[in-house]
C-alpha cells in the first residue's frame, strides 16, 4: 500500500453549472437551450430539455447539507446570465435572481464549503442569439462584461474565485463546426470568429475584474485539455499531432494563460481564409489581461494521426491537418460510449502546464467518471448505489495528479464532475457523473458509494492504495 498525500489546503469538491442544475423557476429569460429544446426536443436524449432538471433553484439547502456529506470545502457552479439580467441592454438585474444566489452561496460558505463562480457555462441568452448571433458579434461581446460586471459587483464580497468562462473551446466546436450545439451552424470562418470574441469577452472581463480591486479575489478560466496522442513516432503523425495542439489546446491556452497569440495559428487562418475580424486595441486587450488561475477539464485523451483519406467536408474544421485514431491497445470505459481511459494524460496535462505556461497555480476543475444507471445498478440495503469502478478510476487518475505534483506540478485542488447527476446537454441524462445519483421520476437524492471514499479522502487529505 502507498499512501498519497496531498498539498495542505487542497480543494476537493465538485464542479457543475447553473443551466445544469437550477431549472428554471423565476428564470428571467430562455437561454439558447430553452430556444432549441422548443424548437427540436427530438435532438435530446429522449427529449429531456434543461427545464426542471435537478431543481437545485428550490433545494439548493437540502444540497448544501449533502456537499457537507461527502466531505466538500469547495464547489464551482455559474451564474446564469440569463437569469441574473432581466434587460440585456439596460443591465437591469432580476431581484429573485440576485436574492437566489446570495442565499445560495451564503448557504456553502456557512457550511465551510468556498463558492468557485463561473460567468459563461454554453448558456447564451436566447434573445442575444436571435438578435445579434451571440458570440459572432462583439456587442454581445460588451454586453457579456457588463454582465460580468454586475456579477463582481454583486457577489464579489462572497466569492473568491471567478471563472470567465468554462471550456470556451466548445461553444465554438458545438455550434459553428460539428453541429452539437445551438445555432447549429457549419463554418469554419465564424466558428474563428466566435472564438476570437470569446476570448475578447475574457479578456474584456478580466481587466474589468482587476479594475474594481475587489480585496481577497482572483479570476481565471476553465479549459478542457488534452495531448494529442499519435500511433507512433513517425514524422507524418507528429505533425498532425502539432496541428491539433495548435488548434485545440494552444488556440486558448497561449491568449488566455501567456497572453500570446501564436503566430503560426494566425498563418494557418490566413492560408485556410478564415482569420477573423481583430483590431489592434483588441489585441492589446487580450495579451494585457491577466489571470491569477487556471481550470483544467479532463475526460478523455486526444488521439490523432496523419491525414490519410481526402478531407471531404465543405466547411473547415481542424480535421483537415489530422484524422482522429482509435488506439487498438487502448481501455476503453464500456460505460460511456467506450472512450478511453487514460489516467497518465493527467501528468502531462501537467508537465505541459509547468515547463509551458509558467507553471500557474491550477486546478483539476472536472474529472468525470461516466457510467449509465443501468451499470450502476439499484441501491442495495443501505440505499446506496455501489459504483466502485468509479472510485478505483478516481484513485488512478490521482495517482498521477500526485506524481505530478511531487514533479513540481503548482496544482490546488480537485474537483470531480458531478454532485448530483445531472443533465448534460443533448445527452441530457444519459450518462451519470454524481456523487449521488437523481432519481428524475421523484427528484430523490440517493447517496453512491463512491461520495464515501471522496469523503475519507478529501477530510483526510489523502487516500492508500
Ligand atoms: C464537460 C462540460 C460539462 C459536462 C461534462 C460531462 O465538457 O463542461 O458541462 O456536461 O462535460
Amino acid at each position: 500500500m502507498t499512501k498519497y498525500t496531498f498539498p495542505d489546503n487542497f480543494k476537493w469538491g465538485a464542479a457543475a453549472s447553473g443551466i445544469q442544475t437550477e431549472g428554471n423557476t423565476n428564470k428571467a429569460n430562455d437561454n439558447i437551450w430553452d430556444l432549441w429544446h422548443k424548437q427540436a426536443p427530438e435532438r435530446f436524449y429522449r427529449g429531456i430539455g434543461s427545464d426542471l432538471v435537478t431543481d437545485t433553484y428550490n433545494r439548493y439547502q437540502e444540497d448544501v447539507a449533502l456537499m457537507k456529506q461527502v466531505g466538500f470545502n469547495s464547489f464551482r457552479t455559474s451564474i446564469q446570465w440569463s437569469r441574473l439580467i432581466k434587460d440585456f441592454e439596460t443591465g437591469e438585474v432580476c431581484q429573485d435572481a440576485v436574492a437566489f444566489y446570495h442565499a445560495y452561496l451564503d448557504e456553502m460558505i456557512a457550511n465551510g464549503v468556498e463558492p468557485m463562480m463561473n460567468l459563461y457555462h454554453f448558456d447564451m441568452p436566447a434573445e442575444l442569439q436571435q438578435k445579434y448571433g451571440g458570440f459572432e458579434s462583439k456587442k454581445v461581446v460588451d454586453l457579456y462584461v457588463d454582465y460580468a460586471v454586475t456579477a463582481f459587483k454583486l457577489f464579489g464580497n462572497k466569492v473568491k474565485y471567478w471563472i470567465t468562462f468554462n471550456e470556451p473551446i466548445v461553444p465554438v466546436e458545438g455550434g459553428y463546426l460539428y453541429d452539437f450545439h445551438y445555432p447549429c451552424k457549419k463554418d469554419g470562418k465564424l466558428a474563428v470568429q466566435v472564438g476570437y470574441n470569446i476570448i475578447l469577452a475574457h479578456a474584456k472581463a478580466v481587466h474589468a475584474f482587476h479594475q474594481l480591486a475587489l480585496a481577497d479575489t482572483q479570476i481565471g478560466v476553465v479549459l478542457n485539455l488534452t495531448p494529442s496522442y499519435t500511433r507512433d513516432d513517425r514524422a507524418a503523425d507528429q505533425q498532425a499531432a502539432w496541428y491539433a495542439d495548435l488548434l485545440f489546446n494552444r488556440s486558448f491556452l497561449d491568449p488566455m494563460v501567456k497572453n500570446e497569440i501564436p503566430q503560426e495559428l494566425c498563418e494557418l487562418f490566413a492560408e485556410q481564409n478564415i482569420t477573423p475580424e481583430t483590431t489592434s486595441e483588441e489585441l492589446e486587450c487580450i495579451t494585457s489581461a491577466k489571470i491569477q488561475f487556471l481550470g483544467v477539464n479532463y475526460y478523455v485523451p486526444r488521439r490523432v494521426k496523419a491525414r490519410e483519406a481526402e478531407y471531404e467536408l465543405d466547411h473547415f474544421t481542424p480535421e483537415v491537418y489530422f484524422e482522429n485514431y482509435i488506439n487498438p491497445n487502448g481501455r476503453f470505459n464500456p460505460y460511456r460510449d467506450n472512450n478511453e481511459i487514460l489516467p497518465t494524460a493527467i501528468y502531462d496535462i501537467a508537465m505541459n502546464v509547468r515547463d509551458n505556461y509558467g507553471n500557474i497555480p491550477w486546478f483539476l476543475a472536472e474529472i468525470g467518471i461516466a457510467m449509465d444507471e443501468e451499470s450502476e445498478g439499484k441501491p442495495d440495503e443501505n440505499g446506496i448505489i455501489d459504483d466502485s469502478f468509479r472510485t478505483e478510476l478516481m484513485k488512478e487518475h490521482l495517482i498521477q495528479l500526485h506524481r505530478a505534483i511531487e514533479d513540481g506540478a503548482n496544482c490546488f485542488g480537485v474537483h470531480q464532475w458531478t454532485f448530483i447527476d445531472n443533465w448534460s446537454w443533448t445527452n441530457s441524462f444519459k450518462r451519470r457523473y454524481g456523487f449521488y445519483r437523481l432519481d428524475l421520476a421523484t427528484g430523490d437524492r440517493i447517496a453512491k458509494k463512491h461520495g464515501v471514499w471522496f469523503k475519507e479522502l478529501a477530510l483526510s487529505n489523502c487516500f492508500e492504495d
